[in-house]
């Protein structure tokens, strides 16, 4: 089993060490169990401190577990009583069902995302896995985070101001061919397109691809921006068109935006989308 290694979360643990390598098996509790726990899905932002809203600052201090993929749980300090659970990339299902465990026993956990939680994080991970039998009794609430998107169109200027949509360019849950086609229609309809996970170290010709999809319907001055580590240190934010694009230089920490054909840059450089189109 590549993702499972079963760590032994002892008591001294509970005050200051992390279970880091994969996702380990809920502490054995040694009280009886009780009812369940409300089991909180709490999205940290995109990057700096200060946007994290205070409503998710408030819960992350109430909780006695964290539970994450190790670069967000990094993000929430360490304190006496709180243990942080920290696993690996795409081992979704097996960490929600990690906290669902804790939360049944009564134990106040908390799971982790970046941005916003809801968007391409842990919520849906934690649904799905909620609906396994054993878990109809833990109650899930999920607090809203800023996402990606709203951070780097604040940079650039109101490039969402119109209708827009959200697409992942993952093809690791979900086909290919799914993305071409919703990309072709995304384009064809003229909205604003947000697109997260653009590339990664392997897979570089997704965004190639996807650029050519969009330009079947798009034109080649179509504004983009390209957003990387918004928030974060070593930000840039680069404003240039889907014909001069430079797939080379997207990687996993950007996000773009890809503006509708009213989208416009200012004479400061500012991009935005009007809320209104001409019939
Ligand atoms: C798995 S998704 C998580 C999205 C997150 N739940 C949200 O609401 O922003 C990760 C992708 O979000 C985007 N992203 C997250 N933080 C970012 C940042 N600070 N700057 C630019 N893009 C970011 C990138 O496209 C990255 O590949």
């Amino acid at each position: 089993m590549p993702y499972f290694s079963l760590v032994l979360v002892t008591g001294d643990s509970r005050n200051g060490q992390r279970s880091r390598n994969g996702v380990a098996a809920a502490p054995a509790s040694p009280e009886p169990a009780g009812p369940a726990a409300e089991l909180l899905v709490v999205g940290l932002g995109p990057g700096p401190g200060h946007w994290l809203t205070p409503e998710a600052s408030e819960a992350l201090a109430g909780v006695d577990h964290v539970v994450g993929y190790a670069p967000y749980v990094d993000r929430v300090p360490q304190r006496p009583g709180l243990t942080r659970h920290a696993s690996g990339n795409t081992v979704e299902l097996e960490r929600a069902r990690f906290a669902l465990d804790l939360a049944s026993r009564g134990e106040r956990v908390a799971v982790v995302s970046g941005g916003d939680a809801g968007v391409f994080g842990m919520a849906t991970a934690v649904f799905e896995a909620a609906e396994e039998p054993g878990y109809e009794d833990v109650p899930v609430r999920v607090l809203p985070g800023v996402s990606a998107v709203q951070a780097v169109a604040a940079r650039a200027g109101a490039p969402v101001g119109g209708d827009f949509a959200v697409m992942s360019l993952s093809d690791r849950l979900k086909p290919w061919s799914v993305v071409e086609r919703r990309g072709r229609a995304v384009a064809g309809a003229d909205l604003t397109l947000a697109v997260y996970n653009p590339a990664s170290r392997s897979r570089t010709e997704q965004i190639v691809t996807a650029r050519e999809v969009l330009l079947e319907h798009r034109e080649s001055d179509t504004v983009v921006v390209v957003g990387r580590d918004v928030g974060r240190e070593g930000e840039s934010l680069t404003v240039t068109t889907l014909g001069e694009l430079d797939p080379a230089a997207v990687d996993m920490r950007c996000l773009l935006i890809v503006g509708a054909s009213g989208t416009r840059v200012s004479a400061a450089g500012r991009v935005w989308t009007p809320r209104w189109v001409r019939s």
